[in-house]
């Protein structure tokens, strides 16, 4: 698909300089920027908080939050305070020790945050999971991490099952009328009391960090661990990438029950010391551009879904608010339609900035960088310090053009270093014990952009055509009547397989013979005639995960009449 690469904005970023730093740039200068660069003592919480109230940015936000019900802010400062004091309280409270495995399932509040970093403070490993979950997901996860104990609110606990998990001893209760007994905190009661200093558990680098969930395309969700190590990375590419400077209000949109809501959410941003909003509640259109408006939101990062969504809302809502504080926006998580690239320039003036990572690498790794054209469909150019190849099965490094495995070289800051309880998983990922093999397909370009062509097993071979969904379905999505689209291949006796596309309108169209024609049509044309989906199917809503992808392998079940496997984090 040819479309016109958008020349670089003007002005002077923090990676103004990409291809000078990528020849040069080494990981060690960036440790130089923590305090356990000379003390040997590493913790998340006191380099992302402590670090920051013990300095001039001491009275700065650090944490703006609003929901329907509050809006609150604290400073470093008062964040120091409040995470001293949930840490005191996880302490006096339980016998969790350092390395043991505390989950938070709670909605978005302050207090999920105070806990999260209370948690970190004592050298505790946190699983955060989305508040959506049901109890055989909550079960999976924490039977295999073998957790300890677990932090969530009285309206989720009937979810959360107790007499399957001996060894989870104890519940923190983050609301009102909280009956307590040997294994029950009220957290609420017993902040407001606790000393609000606290010596922080002093770790190794290669200690852990967060555990994320995440599922594969089989079995059950893997427990990807990363360690305190990874922070090198998340400072690093907040500069980078999220352009950070000292005035920025920053708002990622994403939960902390996925990864981009903890290491991008909040890790990036207070590393920075930004200052970072985070709203709770549910999605609105009116809710987000309010958000952005009331808070003057410099800086955004969100998802292209979100995205979708908010074109689908139409572009007369964008001009009942202020958004001209925005000066950056960017996206991750899924394919950046060129066509949303399009629409955002046109609405928010700004485009948006596309960044590739996943579970398992912990922070970018391939991205747009403001001081770089962007080519729209293209996740960019490799952060520099990371080597990205595309190789084959064998693990050879393939040349520009050639479509193959997305891979990485072993060894990266943020890389995941261990999949819980589960060390062959964790080795079946590397090839040659040189490259993370992904488990996306793309290929690069000769400028040395990487352009995403969808999962590994995702790719469709069409009378001997290779054909990307994803190219499919962003040429269907630029068809006025289409609202979303998932695209797989089809199994067909003469052609191997035929592209299939089930497709959700936009409010106002009907399916019918016609419209079938005219998008077929529409993708010939605008694509290629064997990239045209032989069959359509109409649906009111697509499958998706909650962090937005549309989950190709669950229209394949329905397909083929087959079981859909792991549906745990497919939105409701
Ligand atoms: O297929 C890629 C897709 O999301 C996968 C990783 O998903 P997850 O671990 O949930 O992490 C999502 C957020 C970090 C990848 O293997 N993906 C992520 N970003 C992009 C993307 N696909 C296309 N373009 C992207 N920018």
């Amino acid at each position: 698909m040819k479309v016109e690469s958008l020349p670089a904005l003007p002005g002077n970023y923090n990676l103004h300089n990409y291809d000078e730093v990528s020849s040069q740039f080494d990981w060690n200068d960036v440790e130089k920027e923590f305090s356990w660069y000379e003390t040997g003592k590493v913790n998340m919480a006191h380099e992302a908080i402590d670090r920051h109230a013990e300095s001039d940015r001491k009275n700065k936000v650090a944490l703006y939050y609003m929901d329907q019900f509050r809006k609150e802010s604290y400073t470093f400062y008062e964040m120091k305070r409040m995470t001293n004091r949930a840490a005191n309280m996880l302490k006096s409270h339980s016998n969790l020790e350092k390395g043991d495995r505390i989950f938070i399932f709670m909605p978005r509040s302050p207090e999920l945050y105070f806990t999260m970093f209370g948690a970190l403070k004592m050298g505790l490993i946190v699983g955060p999971l989305f508040e959506a979950f049901m109890e055989g997901a909550i079960y999976d996860r924490l039977d295999d991490s073998d957790a300890k104990a677990i932090i969530t609110t009285p309206e989720l606990l009937s979810r959360v099952p107790f007499d399957k998990l001996p060894n989870l001893k104890t519940v923190f209760l983050v609301g009102d009328d909280i009956e307590e007994d040997d294994h029950t905190v009220d957290v609420l009661k017993h902040i407001p009391n606790c000393p609000d200093s606290f010596e922080v558990e002093w770790l190794d680098k290669e200690d852990g960090l967060v555990l994320h969930y995440t599922s594969g395309s089989t079995g059950k969700p893997k427990g990807v661990l990363h360690a305190q190590y990874a922070m090198v990375q998340h400072l690093q590419t907040a500069k980078w990438v999220l352009d950070f400077n000292e005035q920025d209000i920053y708002w990622c949109t994403a939960d902390p029950g996925w990864v981009t809501g903890t290491s991008y959410g909040v890790f990036a941003p207070w590393l920075n010391g930004t200052t970072t909003v985070i709203i709770g509640g549910r999605f609105s259109p009116e809710g987000w551009y309010k958000a952005i408006e009331d808070y003057g939101v410099t800086v955004w990062y969100s998802a292209p879904t979100a995205f979708r969504m908010l074109m689908g809302a139409g572009d007369a809502l964008v001009k009942e608010y202020d958004l001209s504080t925005l000066r950056h926006v960017l996206s991750v998580g899924e394919p950046l339609n060129p066509e949303v690239i399009r629409w955002g320039a046109e609405v928010f003036k700004r485009r948006i900035h596309d960044t590739w990572w996943m579970t398992e690498t912990g922070a970018q790794v391939i991205c747009n960088y403001p001081s770089l054209d962007i080519k729209p469909g293209s996740m960019g150019k490799p952060v520099p310090g990371i080597k990205v190849a595309i190789v084959d099965d064998q693990g050879n490094e393939l040349p520009a053009n050639q479509m193959g495995n997305l891979a990485i070289e072993k060894g990266w800051p943020s890389m995941m270093r261990q999949i819980w309880n589960n060390p062959e998983k964790f080795e079946s990922y590397f090839l040659k014990d040189k490259w993370y093999v992904s488990g996306d397909s793309a290929y690069k370009d000769e400028e040395g952009y990487y352009w995403f062509q969808g999962r590994v097993d995702d790719v469709i071979m069409t009378s001997g055509e290779r054909v990307g969904p994803f190219e499919v379905e962003s040429k269907l999505l630029e068809h006025p009547a289409v609202a979303e689209a998932g695209v797989i291949g089809k199994p067909d006796p003469v052609r191997g397989e035929i592209i299939k596309a089930f497709v959700a309108l936009v409010e106002g169209y009907e399916p019918s013979e016609e419209l079938i024609q005219d998008i077929q049509q529409f993708v010939k044309k605008g694509l290629a005639a064997h990239a045209a989906p032989r069959e359509i199917e109409f649906k009111d809503k697509l499958p998706k995960t909650r962090s937005g992808k549309i989950m190709r392998r669950v229209l394949k079940a329905w397909e083929l009449d087959l079981p859909a496997g792991d549906l745990s984090t497919m939105e409701d």
